[in-house]
Order: C-alpha cells, then structure tokens, then sequence
C-alpha cells in the first residue's frame, strides 16, 4: 500500500476546514497549514494534531518553508487566490483550488500557466461534477439515451436566506471586492451545463442585476439590525429570526453559523449579530451583486441552454430539464427520470444523496467525492477524472462573457 498523502492547508476557514476532514476521512494525513486568525488557526491546530513548527500564519511562510506535504488545499476568499495557486504550483505541490480560480481572466491564465508548465495536478472545487446524481446524469447521456442533446433549462434556486447570508450580508455581498454572483455562485452551473452538454459554446447573452436588496426597498419602521428592528417576526430576512432559528441544528451550527463565528453558541452568535455584518439589515445597501441573472448558451452546433439563477426560493437542489433528439430527461438533483420518445415509457433513476444541498451537508456528498479522486489523482499521478483547472478556465470564460453581455446589453461570440 502507497505512503497516504499529506496535506497542508491554506486557508482555515469554512472550506478549508471542510476538506481537511474530508481528507482526513479519505485516509490522507493533515501536516500542516496556514492561517491568519488566531482562533482559526488555534482550532485548526487543535482537530488536526498538528506540530507546532507546522503552523503558518501565511501561506508566504508556509511556501518559503521546506516541503511539509505532498499536496496543498487552497481555500483562501476568491481574490485571494491567485498568488498562493501560482507559488504552490512552481514549488511542485499538486493543489486543491477552490472555485473560482481567481475573478479575473488575467489572473486565471496565471495559474493555469503555472499549473501546466509545473506539471502538478490541480483540481478546482467544481464539486457539482462530482455528485453521484451528475455521474448518473453523464452515463446516461453518453451512451445516447435521448439522443442528442438539443436543448437545456437549468434553474439554481439560492434560496432567500442563503442569498441574504452569503451575497447581501456575507462574504460574496460585492462584486469589486469579491467576485460577482454568477462567478461566485453559478460558476459550478455555467461549469456543470458545458460538462454535460459536452461541445463549444458560440454565443452567450445574459440579463440581471440587483432587484431587491436596496434601501429604496427597506421599510420605514425598519432598524439598521436586525437586533433593533420592530420587524424580527414578521422580515423574511431577518436575522435574529434565521440565525437563532439554527441554533439547535448540528448541520446548520457548522454553516452558515460557524461563519458568523468560530465557536457557535448563543452568546457568540448573539454577539455577531449585535456587532458583525451578519447583523445588518439586508435593505442598508451594503451589496451590489445581482439577486436573479439570466444566462443563455448557443453551442457550436445549434444546441442551446437557458440558465436561472435565483435568490428567491427555497434552499433547494438545482432543477435541470434536457431535451434530446430521442428523449427528455428531468432532474431535481436526486431524482432522474427519463423519457424515451420511441417507447413513450418513463423511467426514475434515483440517486438521493446523504444530506441537503448546501455547504453544510457537503453538497449533497460531493466534496467528499472531489476530495476522494484528488487522493487517488496524487497517488497515481493521473488527474483524468478530475475538473482539471484548463477545462474549469474555459468555463470561466462562460461566466466573463455572460458578465460582459450583461453589462455592455451584447451578445458575445467566443
Ligand atoms: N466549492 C464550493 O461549493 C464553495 C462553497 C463556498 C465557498 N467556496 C470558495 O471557497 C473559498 C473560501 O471560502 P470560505 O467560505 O471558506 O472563506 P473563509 O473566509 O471562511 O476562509 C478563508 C480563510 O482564508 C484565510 N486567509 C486569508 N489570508 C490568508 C493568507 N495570506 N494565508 C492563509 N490564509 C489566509 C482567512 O483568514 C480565512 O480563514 C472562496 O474562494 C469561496 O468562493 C467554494
């Protein structure tokens, strides 16, 4: 049996921090990380036993240091990714790097660049590839069970608190200092949609922006927190409500309440709510990003996919519908039935994973399964099935095109 592989962590943080144990669980040995917040850092240390001379404060130290493993997680905020990504790569670390790989073209080409002229294996966190629903979803298309694909409608349901949390409160809220919304959030779907369509995309237009979360819409008796506000029991978005709400739920106490604070309990998210943006009201126009887009592909051969990505629903799985040329199938993320025209018969396939959709659960059980066929990937040094960072750059390129048709009113031609 091969030497398990050791792993370093940069970026202690909730995703971080997620892998590590999804690693762990996979048989790989945590050796070392890096981490700027002490309390962070500190608990980091704590979980995963590691040895003081092993502990970094930033991913410089832990780079410039002799090499701890054998293979790096990069899970600092999306501006923050292009630098350690480059420097891991021409150190000869295979890395985990989370999605996106950085919000700018420029930046992106960088480290794809580093990545291929340093030969290491990058898997980048497009973890919706991974589900056992989308595997399910892929063998089903390639082996023409509805012929060609001919057309797609593909919807991300957010979900309003999510949305509230992470894109109006939280750490994806604005565009210059983090990433818009369709390249924070939707770069898994803009991903997902090329992988399982499988062909070049033409033309992409998109439309959207931000509709609601506006001080234009806060209503007068409102507070600036929502620990003040007459409104707690009756605002959709308030956060006393939501987050008191989790306090008793072990899944949601990891996310989203471990991000208002490292050690959730009711007087640390009390705290957070008093002191910390999560406490904001959503209407103080602290955000900028788009609450609902519009996205639509033309593929080389005429093919086409519409794509809507929506704050105001249910937290829920991706809903996908795909005609084909001898059959339809319908997706809830669990379920996946399937028409065959010749027959006129449906049938289900059902692959419901253990636990929710969202971050808590690991999506649905796919980051276990990204982390998984990284291990196997650095093992036997082949990165075939992974979202390599060259295919995940062209979807990017999905994404900063639908941007620049939303922005500038076009159509862009790739
Ligand atoms: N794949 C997915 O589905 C998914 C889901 C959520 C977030 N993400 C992405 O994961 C990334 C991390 O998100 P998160 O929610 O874990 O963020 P986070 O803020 O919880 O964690 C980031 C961590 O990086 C640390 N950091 C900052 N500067 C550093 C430095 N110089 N060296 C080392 N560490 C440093 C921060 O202190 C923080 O603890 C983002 O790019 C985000 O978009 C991906």
């Amino acid at each position: 049996m091969s030497n398990p592989v050791r792993l370093a962590v940069v970026g202690a943080g909730s995703r971080g921090t997620n892998y590590a144990r999804l690693a762990r669980k996979a048989g790989a040995v945590l050796t070392a990380v890096a981490e700027p917040d002490a309390e962070r850092r500190r608990l980091f240390v704590e979980e995963f036993s590691l040895s003081p001379e092993n502990v970094f404060t930033t991913w410089e130290d832990l780079v410039a240091a002799p090499k701890l493993s054998d293979a790096v997680v990069i899970a600092t905020q999306d501006q923050e990714h292009t630098g350690p990504a480059v420097a891991f790569a021409y150190a000869g670390y295979d890395i985990i790097l989370e999605k996106p790989i950085a919000p700018t073209e420029e930046e992106a080409s960088r480290i794809v660049d580093a990545v291929e002229s340093s030969g290491v294996i990058m898997a980048i966190g497009h973890v919706m590839r991974y589900s056992d629903y989308t595997r399910t979803l892929k063998d089903l298309l390639t082996s023409g069970s509805i012929g060609k694909i001919v057309s797609v409608e593909h919807l991300e349901p957010i979900g309003w608190w999510h949305f509230a949390h992470s894109y109006v409160r939280g750490n994806w809220r604005n565009a210059e200092s983090s990433s818009s919304m369709l390249m924070a959030k939707s770069s898994h779907d803009l991903d997902w949609l090329s992988y399982i369509v499988d062909r070049p995309v033409k033309k992409v237009s998109s439309f959207g922006g931000l509709y609601w979360f506006k001080p234009e819409n806060k209503p007068g008796e409102a507070a600036e927190r929502c620990v003040d506000c007459p409104l707690q029991q009756t605002c959709a978005y308030s956060a006393t409500k939501i987050y008191e709400g989790f306090l008793d739920d072990p899944v949601y106490r990891v996310w989203p309440l471990g991000v208002l604070t490292p050690k959730p309990s009711r007087e640390s998210v009390s705290e957070a709510l008093e002191t910390g943006p999560y406490g904001e009201c959503v209407y103080n126009g602290q955000n900028d990003v788009a609450d609902h887009q519009v996205v639509n592909l033309e593929f080389e051969d005429g093919a086409t996919a519409s794509f809507t990505a929506v704050a105001f629903t249910q937290l829920d799985f991706r809903k996908t519908r795909i005609f084909g040329t001898d059959g339809s199938i319908s997706g809830d993320g669990k379920h996946l039935e399937i028409l065959d025209f010749a027959t006129g018969t449906t049938r289900t396939i059902d692959t419901t994973p253990i636990g929710g959709a969202s971050a808590a659960d690991g999506h649905g059980g796919a980051d276990g399964r990204l982390v998984e066929a990284f291990l196997r990937a650095v093992e036997s040094r082949d990165g075939q099935a992974l979202s390599s960072v060259r295919e995940s750059f062209e979807s990017h390129q999905l994404v900063w095109a639908a941007e620049r048709s939303r922005h500038l009113g076009e159509v862009v031609t790739l």
